[in-house]
C-alpha cells in the first residue's frame, strides 16, 4: 500500500516523501540565526568598544547613558530592533522551521498535530509586529543621522583612546562611514518592505483613485511592494550588515584594525 504525503506527515517528525535536501535551509537558518543571537548578546553585554571617532555601533544607537542605568546602554534600546525581527512575518517562518521544527519543511512530518496558529499565548504576541514597525522606521532615521555624524571628523584627529579630539570638525569619509551607510541602506530596504507597512499604506483600499490621498498611497504601496518582493533577501543582508558594522567599529575601538580615511 502506498503512503500519501498526509499519511507521512501524520506519522511523525521528519517523515516525508521528499528526496531533496529539504533540511539544509532550516539547518543553515538555525546556524546563522543562532550565531547572530550569540554574537549580538555578547556585544550588547560588553558595554564597551561600541564607538570610535565619529562612529557608533548600530547595537548602541541611539546612545542613552542615564546615570541610574547600571547595565550596558545597548539593553535600553535593543528591545525595538530585536522585537521587530522576532515578530517579522518572514523570520517567523524561518525560525519556526529552524528551531521548533514546526513544521521543519513543506510536506515534512511534524512532532505535534494540534496546531492552533498564532491565536494563543505566547504566539499571539506576534501581533504586536505593527508597533515594532513604527519604532523600526524611527530607527532608520536615527541610524541615518549616525551616518551624517560619521561624516564629521575632528580637525585635531581621533585620540588614542578613540575619542574625538576637542575642537572644530570637518567633512570626512572613512571606510567606517561607508560601512555604516551601507548598513542603513540595507536596513531601510528591510524595514520599508515590511508586510505591515505594506498593509498600512495600501491595505483596506478597494480603489486607490477613489480613496483620499489615493495617488500618494498608490505610489507608496508600489514602492513598499517592490521591496517586499525580496523581503527575505533584505532580511538576511541587513542582519549580516548590522553584525559586521558592529564588528568593524569594535575592532577599530580595540585597536585591532586601523580605519582608512578616504576623504
Ligand atoms: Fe518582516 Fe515586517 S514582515 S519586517
Amino acid at each position: 500500500m502506498t503512503a500519501s504525503t498526509r499519511d507521512l506527515q501524520e506519522r511523525g517528525l521528519g517523515a516525508t516523501l521528499r528526496r531533496d535536501a529539504w533540511w539544509v535551509a532550516p539547518a543553515l537558518t538555525a546556524l546563522v540565526l543562532g550565531g547572530f543571537g550569540v554574537y549580538a548578546t555578547w556585544a550588547a553585554w560588553q558595554g564597551a568598544h561600541y564607538e570610535w571617532g565619529p562612529y557608533l555601533s548600530p547595537f548602541y544607537s541611539p546612545l542613552l547613558r542615564p546615570s541610574w542605568w547600571l547595565l550596558s546602554p545597548a539593553f535600553l534600546i535593543l528591545v525595538f530592533p530585536l522585537g521587530f525581527r522576532l515578530t517579522c512575518y518572514y523570520y517567523r517562518k524561518a525560525y519556526y522551521r529552524a528551531f521548533f521544527l514546526d513544521p521543519a519543511g513543506c510536506s515534512v512530518g511534524e512532532a505535534r498535530h494540534d496546531y492552533k496558529g498564532e491565536t494563543r499565548f505566547p504566539f499571539i504576541l506576534q501581533n504586536v509586529h505593527r508597533f515594532f514597525m513604527y519604532a523600526a522606521v524611527v530607527f532608520i532615521f536615527i541610524l541615518g543621522y549616525d551616518v551624517f555624524l560619521a561624516l564629521r571628523w575632528p580637525v585635531n584627529g581621533v585620540l588614542p583612546d578613540g575619542a574625538m579630539a576637542p575642537g572644530p570638525t570637518e567633512l570626512g569619509i572613512g571606510v567606517g562611514t561607508l560601512v555604516m551607510a551601507l548598513n542603513v541602506v540595507l536596513l531601510a530596504g528591510y524595514t520599508f518592505g515590511c508586510h505591515s507597512l505594506r498593509h498600512l499604506v495600501g491595505g483596506g483600499v478597494d480603489c486607490f483613485s477613489c480613496a483620499r490621498g489615493g495617488r500618494t498611497r498608490y505610489r507608496l504601496w508600489r514602492g513598499v511592494s517592490a521591496l517586499n518582493g525580496n523581503h527575505m533577501a533584505w532580511a538576511w543582508c541587513s542582519l549580516f550588515s548590522v553584525a559586521l558594522t558592529d564588528v568593524y567599529i569594535r575592532l577599530c575601538a580595540m585597536g585591532v584594525i586601523t580605519d582608512l580615511r578616504i576623504l
